[in-house]
Formats: C-alpha cells, structure tokens, sequence
C-alpha cells in the first residue's frame, strides 16, 4: 500500500464545495439528483457543523462527508446522512470510516439521536445501521429498501419513531411567473 502521510479531518471550507461537487458526481452519477433523498435536501441548508472533509498533507480535500436534518412524522428531528464519498485513488485507506466515526461522535455531542441513510448496508453496518432501525419508516418517493437504513445515536432513540420522513424546512418557494397587470 503506498504511503498518502497523515490524514486530517477538518470542518468542510468554502472553496471545497465545487470540488466536493465534483467528487460526488464521479461517485453516485448525474442522476443522483433525481433520486429520493434529494428531494428531502433540495433548498434546505446542509449541517454545516456535521460536514466534514478530508486533507491530505498539501491540504486538499481527498474526502467529504455531509448531512442534512430531516423530520420524521413532522414530529422527530433525525439527521440525514450523505453522501460521504473519497477520491477514488485514496480509496481503501480507511478515510471513509474516519469521516464516518468522527462526525458520528460530533452529531453525539451535538444532541442529535437518530441518523438515516440510504446506502451499501455492506458498507454502513460496521458503524451500527440497520434495516430493522427504519422498518418503520417511509420516504417520499422509491427507495431500494434493503438500502434504507438507520442508527441511533442514543440507545432507544428509533423505538416508537414512525411514518413519513420529510423536509426539516418547507419546500423552496419557485419564483411564480410575472403577472401582467389587466385592466
Ligand atoms: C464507500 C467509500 C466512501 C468508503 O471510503 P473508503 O475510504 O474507501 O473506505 P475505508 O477505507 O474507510 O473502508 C474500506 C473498507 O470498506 C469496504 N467498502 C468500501 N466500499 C464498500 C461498499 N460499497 N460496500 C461494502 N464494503 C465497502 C472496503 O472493502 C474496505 O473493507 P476492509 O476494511 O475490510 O478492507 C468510498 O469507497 C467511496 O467514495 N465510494 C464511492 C461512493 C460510495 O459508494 N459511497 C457510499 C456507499 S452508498
């Protein structure tokens, strides 16, 4: 394995947003947006205090992790995660479960309980998401179920927590076309 030097997690920074971007376009394609969860995160501000990057030693982001809060029934916060993606080169090196573990500890420290996800359970399961977590739940759209997945951050915090999830914030007002004045 080649050595990469040491890797630092920092808060995610303005100029890292395009290529960020980038990196998740390579990742997921350019039909991610239309999937399910982009809806929940279309016009809703992303946590800036849980998005995290990755650097490697000249400083450049190699890896991002982002989430985005959600409300489940209208009634339980609960954090949405993703997408959490690494350059392909640096893949395997064990930034992803860095970006993972850190910004689960700081949504704990937050206050946050309960965070969603639809992923590789291949991937997420060794971090404690499970399917049996978000049987209970519905998205607003398709999903591939066996990819729905959820973790509590404070142990019981899915027991009883049901129903729809939806946007924390209503959707963004389209701009209505401009009404001609008729006399
Ligand atoms: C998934 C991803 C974020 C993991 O980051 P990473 O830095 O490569 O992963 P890590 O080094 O932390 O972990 C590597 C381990 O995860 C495993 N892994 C990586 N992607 C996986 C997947 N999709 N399913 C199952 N296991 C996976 C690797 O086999 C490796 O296993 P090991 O520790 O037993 O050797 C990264 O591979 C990526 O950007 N992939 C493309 C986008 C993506 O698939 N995102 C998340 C899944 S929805």
């Amino acid at each position: 394995m080649q050595a990469h030097g040491p890797m630092r997690i920092v808060r995610e920074r303005t100029r890292d947003a395009a290529r960020i971007e980038g990196m998740t376009e390579a990742a997921f394609g350019p039909d991610r947006m239309q999937k399910t969860v982009y809806r929940l995160r279309d016009g809703v501000a992303r946590l800036k205090e849980l998005c995290f990057v990755a650097v490697d030693q000249k400083n450049e982001m190699v890896g991002s992790i982002r989430y985005w809060p959600i409300l489940i029934s209208g009634k339980w916060p609960a954090l949405l995660l993703g997408p959490l993606a690494v350059s392909p080169a640096l893949r395997g090196l064990g930034f992803g479960k860095a970006l993972m573990w850190h910004s689960m500890a700081q949504a704990r420290i937050l206050g946050h309980s309960r965070i969603i996800l639809v992923g590789d359970p291949e991937y997420y399961n060794q971090f404690g998401f499970r399917r049996d977590l978000a049987l209970n739940l519905q998205l607003p759209g398709w999903v591939e179920e066996r990819r729905f997945l959820a973790l509590e951050l404070v142990a019981g915090s899915m027991i009883g927590v049901h129903g729809m999830i939806g946007r924390a914030e209503p959707p963004p007002r389209r701009r209505a076309p401009a009404q001609r004045k008729s006399r």
